[in-house]
């Protein structure tokens, strides 16, 4: 009997720690089902008006533009390039098979805050660098063992290299034994001209000299067919139309809002630089687009 009475104060308490569970369970299911629906609602959304704003960006900016864009995209970017970060993997076989022993003099454009430049130098290499974002140049300035730093981007290097003006100015009748073309740099050089032109100046810089470049290749996926794109295209067309804006556009340039607008290049367009100046394109393995371009047979 007294057994019973404890049995059946018992189960009632059993009964009603089983109904809190399943309650609990039932509100906290809820609130994940409606954390997934709102992030997936984010994402999405997030995801078109990428889209939106990358189709009309591309129309209605010059190309100017868009390489000023690209590096202000880089400033808030949130990958910070760290020097410590060291050299790829990849990186180290190419620049162990590419690049002339050490002592060697070494100007790397793009540097960013220094990361190839602090492993060189580490290797013993005599190291030059450019590179135009503020906040990325004043780490790689003052690098120890830095030799001239340039407050530049490659079309000042360009231009300091061919005509002796703007601040690379004393890059003029340098003599380089390798130029570095900083990582994946390359590719942000929206204008085909001025490609071709950095390009020369590049050769100039390192007339008997590899010229090692890093770029964005055709691995990387073309933008989709996708509306939200088609729709902030129509956008920008009549956008750069108003603001009197050339809508030349080639369809190899896309943007990543982290590292802004960049050029896929295919290897025909790559041997093509090189064939221009006399130098032939060796290109390096997976898992990113880079190749030498090795001087022609002295
Ligand atoms: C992927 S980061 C690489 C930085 C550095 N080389 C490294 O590997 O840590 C690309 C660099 O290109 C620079 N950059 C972007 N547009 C450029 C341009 N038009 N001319 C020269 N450098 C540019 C950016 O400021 C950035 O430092």
């Amino acid at each position: 009997m007294e057994g019973l009475v404890t049995q059946m104060m018992i189960a009632p308490a059993d009964e009603n720690r089983k109904h809190k569970k399943a309650f609990y369970f039932r509100v906290i299911a809820v609130c994940a089902v409606i954390y997934a629906l709102i992030a997936h609602f984010i994402r999405s959304n997030v995801l078109r008006i990428g889209y939106l704003l990358a189709g009309m960006l591309e129309y209605s900016l010059t190309i100017k533009e868009k390489e000023s864009l690209t590096l202000q995209l880089y400033s808030v970017a949130r990958e910070r390039f760290e020097i410590s970060r060291g050299l790829f993997a990849w990186e180290k076989t190419w620049f162990s098979s590419a690049l002339p022993p050490v002592p060697a003099n070494i100007l790397i454009t793009a540097a960013g805050r220094g990361r190839e430049a602090a492993a060189l130098l580490d290797g013993g290499y005599s190291v030059d660098a450019a590179e135009p974002l503020r906040k990325f140049a004043i780490d790689c300035a003052v690098l120890p063992g830095i030799r001239d730093f340039f407050w530049a981007d490659h079309d000042a290097v360009t231009q300091g290299a061919m005509s002796g003006s703007g601040p690379a100015a004393a890059l003029k009748g340098r003599n380089y034994d390798a130029v570095i073309v900083g990582w994946g740099s390359l590719s942000h050089m929206i204008s085909r001209d001025e490609r071709k032109q950095f390009l020369k100046a590049c050769h100039l810089l390192a007339p008997e000299g590899p010229v090692l470049i890093s770029f964005f290749s055709h691995d990387v996926p073309p933008m989709p067919n996708a509306r939200f794109l088609n729709l902030g295209r129509s956008a920008g067309r009549r956008i750069g139309r108003m603001r009197g804006v050339d809508a030349y556009f080639d369809p190899d340039d896309m943007l990543n809002w982290d590292a802004g607008f960049f050029h896929r290049f295919s290897e025909a367009e790559i041997n093509a630089l090189a064939g221009a100046l006399g130098r032939r394109a060796l290109f390096a393995a997976s898992p990113y687009g880079h190749a030498t371009l090795l001087p022609p047979a002295g």
